[in-house]
């Protein structure tokens, strides 16, 4: 007769068989588009990853594609996802498989590990989705079902407590039902965790595990995991002149579109290559900037705003000041220090692969 931690495990896997969502990545799971899409799910809600994943497949097919692209273009289409290092390592990742392993992404663990941006989540995840193979995974989702199902009075968001659950993990996967069907079980167990055991409200009565749940059967849903302690975000005040040139005008010029000055960010700070108004940061930006742009020739309007724009660490309160001007010439803007401008329609640094940032394109959207 199967034990009790086999017929939970069953259980899971045919709820996952048949509730399961429909999702572009699971009509065909390959390795690439298995990273491609585990590396978007990192930080960012499946709903908002899935037009993302469609775009970057149907751009680059192939890790040779994708290895073959800009970065510029890359980040591009990353637009709007956050955590742009993400890109760069996905990018970086393409041709290292290109100059390592002749464009076919590797299976084993050692070789997937030394590839850029890939940790213990992603490589499990590739090896059990992609490849079939019986290698574990815990990510927040996991942590949180198998800390419930199995009353674990640890904090799994610290390492003693991520290292015991990926104990358990590794330890239920050795199950017969659950190693026949590796990737079909991690990703029911992350199911499981996004749409019934989440994080404030789980909905036990349509959990398949409820009657194995330890933490259920003790009262503890609520309680366990613990609830982490937020970090205070630091506060960060920022100034943007968001600089409007008039549309083109004369015989020939057929683009009626207001533009739109952009910088582009550094390479060693955050959003880097990313591109956005030009700004300053610091408890006096506003002045600062104010006299920036006035020493270029240009005319600050008063600041609109704030934005708050929220990180996990980071609170951006942000103004963004009005130019407008004919901006037939780039103004002379060198002492904000970054290494390219450029002058872009509006309309063009709205859209979805502008490589603006977030908070970027939040800007232009209040001046316009
Ligand atoms: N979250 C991240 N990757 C996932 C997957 N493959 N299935 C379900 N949820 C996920």
């Amino acid at each position: 007769m199967a034990n009790d931690t086999e017929s939970a495990i069953s259980a899971l896997l045919a709820w996952f068989a048949q509730h399961q969502r429909r999702l572009p990545w699971r009509d065909n799971p390959t390795p690439y588009a298995v990273l491609v899409s585990e590396l978007m799910l990192q930080q960012t809600r499946v709903d908002t990853v899935i037009d993302y994943f469609q775009r970057w497949l149907a751009r680059w097919p192939t890790v040779a594609d994708l290895a073959a692209a800009s970065q510029a273009d890359v980040l591009a289409m990353w637009t709007g996802l956050g955590y742009y290092n993400r890109a760069r390592n996905l990018h970086a990742a393409a041709q290292a498989v290109m100059a390592r392993h002749a464009g076919v992404l590797p299976a084993d663990d050692a070789a997937l590990r030394a590839l850029p941006g890939l940790g213990p989540y992603t490589v499990g995840a590739v090896r059990s989705i992609a490849f079939g193979q019986p290698a574990a995974l815990v990510d927040g989702n996991v942590a949180r079902v198998l800390a419930r199902w199995t009353a674990f009075a640890g904090d799994p968001s610290q390492p003693k407590g991520r290292d015991h659950i990926w104990r358990v993990a590794e330890d239920w996967l050795q199950q017969p039902v659950a190693r026949a069907q590796p990737g079909a079980w991690n990703q029911a167990l992350m199911e499981l965790g996004a749409t019934v055991c989440t994080p404030r409200a789980p909905d036990c009565l349509l959990c398949p595990v409820a009657t194995h749940c330890q933490a259920r059967a003790q009262g503890l849903t609520q309680a366990i995991p613990p609830v982490r302690q937020k970090a205070t975000a630091q506060l960060v005040r920022a100034a943007y002149a968001v600089i409007v040139g008039t549309p083109l005008q004369g015989p020939g010029v057929a683009d009626s579109a207001p533009r739109v000055l952009l910088a582009r960010r550094p390479e060693d700070v955050r959003w880097a290559g990313l591109w956005e108004p030009p700004g300053v940061e610091g408890a006096d930006c506003l002045d600062v900037l104010n006299a920036r742009l006035r020493a270029a020739g240009l005319t600050p309007e008063p600041p609109l705003g704030p934005i708050v724009h929220i990180l996990t660490h980071r609170r951006y309160e942000v103004l963004a000041v009005p130019v407008h001007c004919a901006l037939e010439t780039l103004p002379d803007l060198a002492a904000f220090g970054y290494p390219a401008l450029r002058v872009q329609a509006l309309p063009d640094a709205l859209g979805k692969e502008s490589g603006l940032s977030r908070l970027a394109q939040k800007l232009l959207e209040l001046v316009v």
